[in-house]
């Protein structure tokens, strides 16, 4: 039989269904602290802060270069000069840190621009750190970008090394922190990076140098856009031979635990909305700080959509930042974060 259809408002069916609910109602009401604008802002469980958004930034070789990507609309390689105005904004909106991410001039099969002390990175660190000598500056530590092959390790006969790869990590990481950066964050995802570098950092005297690691960090088809922005594209092959199977959560859990185990001041889960079981159980499992990467693909899909007037981006945006933050993230690396910024101010 057919359950009878509520086809009007007095109808016994409506009063049946009455009956049948909690015997809480009507003495509970929920909507009671939902009434008014400020009765929900008193009751309001998350809050998404200034200080939690890290700001990336894609730096190119030159001066005066500022080269829109195309699939990340707001989003710019700039030269440092170009890049220095904007850190300027970003302080002005109250932010206090971004991560920086290199292109070279030229790409080897040494990634020589990652560790060289006039590559790309370093030389912009040193000039940020100069001008803003307050702004948390986050250093990329990876391969991909320096690499002419575009992977994130070494690589002979078509295969991406792992043991040798970590030597070319911690010097990146070195020379990052010699040039001033304030954290280090390895985003290779090779066996034993953390330790490696950690080890590196403290014998090269940045023992007080903290290290965010991207712990768990998928092979995710949300990488699309910074691949555009990085140029570090794999030539050949996927980087499914390092970075996560995006079904397993468990494995995840073991990777932060190793990377916790190797020395890391903060572990990150990456890419952040598909992830948001993995940054709930973290936080759960966990007592360091978690990060959660925004990731371009995330950003992308925002944009594109609220250009076509097919969302509100304001409230989508702080609806994504409030769920990342609500699941248990303490950072969050997103593009949205001037936007964000600005919008907390009104
Ligand atoms: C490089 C790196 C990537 C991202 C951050 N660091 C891309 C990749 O692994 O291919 C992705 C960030 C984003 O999509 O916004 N290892
Ligand atoms: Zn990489």
């Amino acid at each position: 039989m057919e359950k009878p259809v509520l086809t009007h408002p007095n109808s016994a069916a409506e009063s049946n269904l009455l009956e049948t609910t909690s015997p809480n109602y009507p003495h509970v009401r929920m909507r009671r602290l939902r009434a008014t604008p400020q009765l929900r802002s008193m009751v309001r469980e998350t809050h998404v802060r200034k200080e939690q958004m890290i700001y990336p930034l894609f730096i190119v070789e030159g001066k005066g270069r500022k080269i829109p990507i195309s699939s990340m609309p707001g989003i710019h390689q700039q030269s440092i000069d170009e890049a220095l105005k904007e850190i300027e904004e970003v302080a002005k909106l109250g932010l206090t840190s971004i991560i920086l991410f290199g292109i070279p001039e030229t790409k080897d099969s040494q990634a020589t621009a990652a560790w060289s002390e006039d590559g790309i990175i370093q030389k912009a660190i040193r000039e940020i750190k100069k001008r803003f000598p307050h702004i948390v500056v986050v250093a990329d530590t990876c391969l991909c970008e320096y690499m002419d092959h575009g992977h994130c390790g070494l690589v002979a006969d078509g295969k991406i090394l792992n043991d040798p790869s970590l030597t070319v990590l911690a010097k990146s990481a070195i020379a990052q922190a010699q040039a001033g950066a304030d954290i280090i964050a390895p985003s290779d995802m090779m066996d034993g990076r953390i330790q490696a570098i950690r080890n590196g950092l403290d014998q090269a005297g940045y023992a007080n140098t903290p290290i965010m690691a991207y712990s768990a960090k998928f092979a995710s088809g949300m990488y699309g856009p910074f691949r555009e922005a990085a140029e570090s594209a794999p030539q050949f092959g996927d980087r499914n031979g390092y970075q996560m199977d995006p079904a397993n959560a468990r494995e995840a859990m073991r990777e932060i635990a190793l990377d916790i185990q190797e020395g890391a001041d903060m572990i990150m889960v990456k890419p952040a909305l598909p992830y948001l079981d993995l940054i709930k159980e973290a936080r759960q499992l966990y007592k360091l700080p978690i990060a959660a990467y925004n990731v371009s693909g995330e950003y992308a899909m925002v944009k594109a959509a609220a250009e076509k007037g097919w969302l509100d981006e304001r409230r989508v945006v702080t609806e994504v930042l409030t769920s990342i933050t609500r699941a248990g993230a303490d950072l969050i690396i997103t593009y949205h974060a001037k936007d964000m910024a600005a919008w907390l101010d009104q």
